[in-house]
């Protein structure tokens, strides 16, 4: 289906649902039929989010579901594949099975995504209306979610500063953003030929051919902690993995009571990570840190908002970045927030994914951090503006921040949840 909103909520909110009813594979939520036919986690987390007050059993399955592919490293996978179907990369690259630590019954990536099932998990608790189901999930998933935040301070603190590294332009979900341009350009040329002609050009010169070189040397180390340690060529800490993965560490501390945990070690991860981020990734904006040249990336994204996430973010930090955003850098010259790249960036491209375009997670996450920050007028436009965007476009995957014209894929499950998300707050006093 192609889905085509209406201009009445109602309608709206219908049509949103039937997009997440279509693209529900039995098992979970894929992120939009054809291009991505499996089980992203990122992607689940924010459909998760976007059923809390619509369809709260559907959003605790989503998130369980997931977790069927959790390696008993404490990994979450970004892509469990639960059904057939063509996608590369697929089983055979990863070949998750060839791992003791991995699960027998479905396939996986070898991969993680910025880890927001914990903050999801709490959306969804904290928007419960039958509590006695709420805590039951909540009993159930906060062992994963604590074994997945282990994962990431054991075997991803490649700085040793208390940061979680990626290994890979996929595990930030910010796939192609220029932030990755220079360290994919500091890995030797590798030709295996991916593009292929039936699939839209998406990403610039052979970056495409780099990821799948970056996996596959991951994939033959084991996928080995020590390796990504002291061989793997790309290690970037990244602010918005990180930003996410100190709200989740907090969501975790509000729900380790029901599920009859300490919450004290999930506050003082959550410190350690603010107290990192402030110290290694701040530079008048939040900037990515690559490890292998110990330099800042110098390219601002929507990910250099995200910091705001945390309610207890310095003062001057708050009042630097919320200007930026507001500013011609970004919202101020676009017409529909938020630019995924800064817009006077050289490579600033308004129509290529996010390189430049605009997407309702990151207006999702920053709505919602405007809300923390005592910002409701920001809060307001960004929901008001996200909303006109899929009214005009469509539950597209992204838009262009000029003139809203859809891009990518369209019925794109978290652009439908997060609609469904935004609307219930516009109904609610
Ligand atoms: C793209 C996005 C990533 C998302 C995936 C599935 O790879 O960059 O964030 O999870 O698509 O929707």
């Amino acid at each position: 289906m192609d889905a085509r909103p209406a201009v009445d909520d109602a309608a709206l909110g219908r049509e949103a649902l039937a997009v997440l009813d279509a693209n529900w594979t039995g098992t979970g939520t894929m992120p939009a039929p054809g291009l991505y036919p499996h089980q992203w986690s990122l992607d689940s987390a924010f459909v998760a989010i976007g059923l809390a007050r619509a369809d709260p059993g559907r959003a605790h399955a989503e998130l369980i579901s997931l977790f069927d592919g959790q390696w008993r490293t404490g990994m979450v996978p970004h892509v469990v594949y639960h059904t057939e179907g063509g996608y590369f990369p697929g089983p055979s690259l990863w070949r998750s099975r060839d791992r003791p630590a991995a699960p027998r019954r479905v396939a996986t990536s070898g991969l993680v995504q910025p880890p927001l099932e914990a903050f999801a998990a709490w959306w969804v608790w904290r928007h419960a209306t039958d509590s006695g189901s709420a805590a039951a999930f909540v009993r159930h998933v906060y062992p994963m979610l604590a074994a997945q935040h282990r994962y990431l301070e054991t075997a991803r603190d490649l700085g040793g500063a208390g940061l979680a590294a990626i290994v890979h332009p996929w595990e930030s979900g910010m796939d192609d953003s220029p932030a990755w341009d220079e360290p994919l350009g500091a890995l030797p040329a590798v030709r295996y030929g991916y593009l292929r002609d039936d699939l839209p050009a998406r990403h610039p010169d052979n970056h495409h051919d780099r990821y799948v070189w970056l996996a596959l040397r991951y994939r033959d180390s084991g996928y080995d902690p020590s390796y990504l340690r002291h061989d793997h060529p790309f290690a970037v800490e990244d602010p918005m993995f990180n930003a996410i993965w100190l709200a989740s560490c907090e969501a975790m501390a509000e729900l380790a009571p029901l599920a009859g945990a300490d919450p004290r070690p999930q506050l003082e991860a959550a410190e350690r990570i603010r107290h990192a981020l402030a110290a290694r990734l701040w530079d008048g904006l939040y900037f990515a840190r690559d490890l292998r040249t110990d330099k800042l990336i110098p390219v601002a994204t929507v990910g250099s908002f995200t910091p705001l996430l945390d309610p207890r973010l310095a003062p001057e930090h708050v009042g630097a970045l919320l200007t930026t955003l507001e500013s011609g850098r970004f919202m101020g010259a676009a017409g529909y927030p938020v630019p995924s790249c800064e817009i006077r960036s050289p490579r600033f491209d308004r129509s290529n994914y996010w390189r430049g375009p605009s997407w309702v997670n990151t207006n999702w996450l920053l709505r919602h951090a405007a809300g923390l920050h005592g910002r409701p007028e920001l809060a307001r436009v960004l929901s008001a503006c996200t909303l006109r965007l899929v009214r005009q476009a469509g539950f597209r995957e992204c838009f262009d921040p000029f003139d809203g014209t859809g891009r990518g894929c369209r019925d794109f499950s978290w652009s439908a949840a997060l609609t469904l998300d935004l609307l219930a707050d516009n109904v609610e006093p």
